[in-house]
Order: C-alpha cells, then structure tokens, then sequence
C-alpha cells in the first residue's frame, strides 16, 4: 500500500476537522504545516504531532517528502495557491469552492491534466456513502420519478463582521460558502447541470450576498430550487419530491449521515451510515486512491462538476449583482 505525505496550508478553522479525520488513516499523515504566522503553524503541529512547520507557504511546497497539499485558506486564495502547489509538483485537495469562478476551475483543470496531478476539491458532502446509496435508490425508482429538490441553507453571521463571509476581498457572502452545497447536492442527485436559473438575493452593505433565492431547470424538465443565507438561521434540510414519494434529509443536510425515504406519507426506509470520524475522511482516503489510480480527480466529484457548479454560480452571482474584486477574478 502507498502512504502519503500531507501538507497543510493555513491552519484556520476547518484545517482542524481535516487533521482529526485523517488522524486514524491507514495511508496519509499530516508530515508538514505551513502559515503566515510561525506560531499558529507551531500550535497546530503540537496539537496535531506533526513534524515540520513552515512559515511561508512556498518553503512547504520544496519539500521533496510531501506528496499532496490541503488547501484551507478563504476562496480568494484558492486559484493562485492551487496553481502554485501544481506547479510545484504537489497534488492538491482544496476547499470549495475550488475557485471564485468557472474561469479560474478550468484553467487549474488544464494545469493538473498537463502536470498529471490531483486536483480535487473539497466538496466533502459528495464523498459520502450515504449520498451515494440515496441516488442509487432514487434511480431504481423507489419514490417515482424526482420531480423537484428543495433545500436551504443558512447561519446568523450578521453579528460577526469580522467573519470572511462579510468581505467581498475574501470573496465572501453566502452563495459560494453555503449555496454551494445545495448546488452541488443536486447536481450529484440529479446528475444534470441546470438549463436554466433564476435567482434574486439581498446584498449586504459590504456588496455580498447576504440571501439568495434561486430556481435551476434542469433539461430533463426537473428543477431544483434553494435559499441560502448568512443572515439568518435556516431549517439545512433538503427534500427530494418524486411522483410517489419524497427524502427527507435533515440539518444538516450536507454532512449526509442520514436519508428518510417516505412513500405516501408513511416512513419506507433509513439510510443511515454514521461517519466513522467527521464526514471528512471520505474525501481524504478518495483523494489518496484517486493518486494510486493515477486520477486526476474523483468520479464523485469530477472536474466538470465543479466547473458546472462554478458556471451557475457564475451565472447567480451576474443576476444578483455580486462582483468581486477584479484581481480575485483573474487568472494570472
Ligand atoms: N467543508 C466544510 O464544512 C467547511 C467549513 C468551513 C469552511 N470551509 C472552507 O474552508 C476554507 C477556509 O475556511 P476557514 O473558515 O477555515 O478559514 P479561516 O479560518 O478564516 O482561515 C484559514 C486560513 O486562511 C488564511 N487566511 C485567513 N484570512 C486571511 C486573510 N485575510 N489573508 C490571508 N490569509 C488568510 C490563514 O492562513 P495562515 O494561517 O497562513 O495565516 C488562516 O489560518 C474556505 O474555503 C471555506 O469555504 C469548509
């Protein structure tokens, strides 16, 4: 079996959930951590035994003994570090959305297939079992022919200004932090990028998007349709509507443990398949057999789905009004 070197880079919020759900791996470690600040690198090693640290990202990436680099910096960043751990030899998983647009995904695309590296992003929900066995189910027809998804999405940031989302520089608001699970969930369950969309939101005074509310038709005549927030607290579920039955997946639908299936108002089956740590472990081991197997991305999360993803963004964030900073946006 081949065992991987992991680096870190930005040791924030959720690199935490990373390292404890690569913890019991059997093929990958954490052998190496990197922040702007040498004492937030340092604390993190500590906390997590890891055996070097960097205070600047590049001096990681020179290292000839890590294999695989895990992005967990704010959207912004995303293309420019990503491009420079490709370029550096290193395959990459990054946290979504892997860019702040479809331009800058395809161009990562073109780079991992010309350096014949990983680049994977993050959208952990797509890796888990529980997904997976649901859309298996949906396709033997168990509740009919799906008709509609309905999700939302949503969290009280309004208090924390200080927070990434509020700021447009860290390509923030909620429909790239938090609309994109409701986007990338159906696109897996429906296996189809939307036709057509229609959405309206409410900006913030920092220019982001506080509410989004969006219809997606999809050109099997199915629709989708969402809300997400960083303005309030919302229900995180889903329902997926069939001719004879519907889903149910409770808050928070996007860390999918569990499926209701519910046909005529009456409980049919669970699918319940607990994680054996977070829900981030699966994404961690596929990305690993995904380098075996000499892929550059995962079947559960391909390259053309995070490109269609990032085009509906795209497309959402022209329709609301939502622009970034113009350098966020390039692509040099
Ligand atoms: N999958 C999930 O459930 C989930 C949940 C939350 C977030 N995320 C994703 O994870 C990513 C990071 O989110 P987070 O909340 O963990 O971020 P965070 O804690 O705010 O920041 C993570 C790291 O990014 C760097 N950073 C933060 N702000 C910066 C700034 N203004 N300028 C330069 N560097 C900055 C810092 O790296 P240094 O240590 O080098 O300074 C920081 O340690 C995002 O893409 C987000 O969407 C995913």
């Amino acid at each position: 079996m081949q065992s991987f070197n992991w680096g870190v880079l930005g040791p924030g919020s959720i690199a935490h959930t990373f390292a404890k759900a690569i913890a019991p791996s059997k093929k990958g470690k954490i052998t190496a951590v990197a922040s702007r600040s040498l004492q937030r690198a340092t604390d993190f090693a500590k906390r997590y035994a890891i055996e070097k640290t960097y205070s600047d990202y590049k001096q990681m990436l020179a290292d000839p003994n890590i294999d695989i680099i895990y992005i967990a910096t704010p959207h912004n960043f995303h293309y420019q570090q990503a491009k420079m751990c490709l370029e550096a030899g290193k395959h990459v998983l990054v946290e979504k959305p892997c860019t702040v647009n479809a331009a800058q995904m395809q161009a990562l695309v073109a780079l991992s297939k010309c350096k014949k590296l990983l680049l994977q992003e993050a959208l952990w929900s797509r890796f888990m079992p529980c997904l997976s066995q649901l859309r298996q189910v949906l396709k033997e027809g168990l509740i009919g022919q799906i008709q509609y998804i309905q999700s939302d999405i949503g969290f009280a940031f309004q208090s924390r200004k200080e927070s990434r989302l509020h700021q447009a520089e860290l390509a923030g608001g909620s429909l790239l932090d938090l609309g994109i699970y409701s986007i990338s969930v159906s696109q897996f369950l429906l296996e189809e990028h939307p036709d057509s969309i229609n959405a309206i939101g409410q900006l913030t005074e920092q220019q982001v998007d506080g509410h989004v509310l969006a219809n997606m038709h999809y050109a099997s005549g199915r629709y989708a349709q969402f809300t997400c927030s960083m303005l309030s607290q919302t229900s995180n579920t889903m329902g997926i509507v069939g001719t004879e039955g519907h889903v149910y997946l409770p808050a928070c639908f996007w860390d999918t443990d569990l499926a209701l299936i519910y046909k005529d108002n009456e409980l049919i089956q669970n699918i319940e398949i607990p994680h054996p740590v977070n829900g981030f472990e699966y994404q961690i081991e596929q990305s690993m057999q995904c380098i075996e197997q000499n892929k550059q991305c995962s079947d559960m999360m391909s390259h053309k789905d995070s490109i269609g993803v990032m085009e509906v963004m795209d497309d959402i964030r022209k329709q609301i009004g939502v622009r970034y900073p113009t350098n966020i946006e390039a692509l040099n």
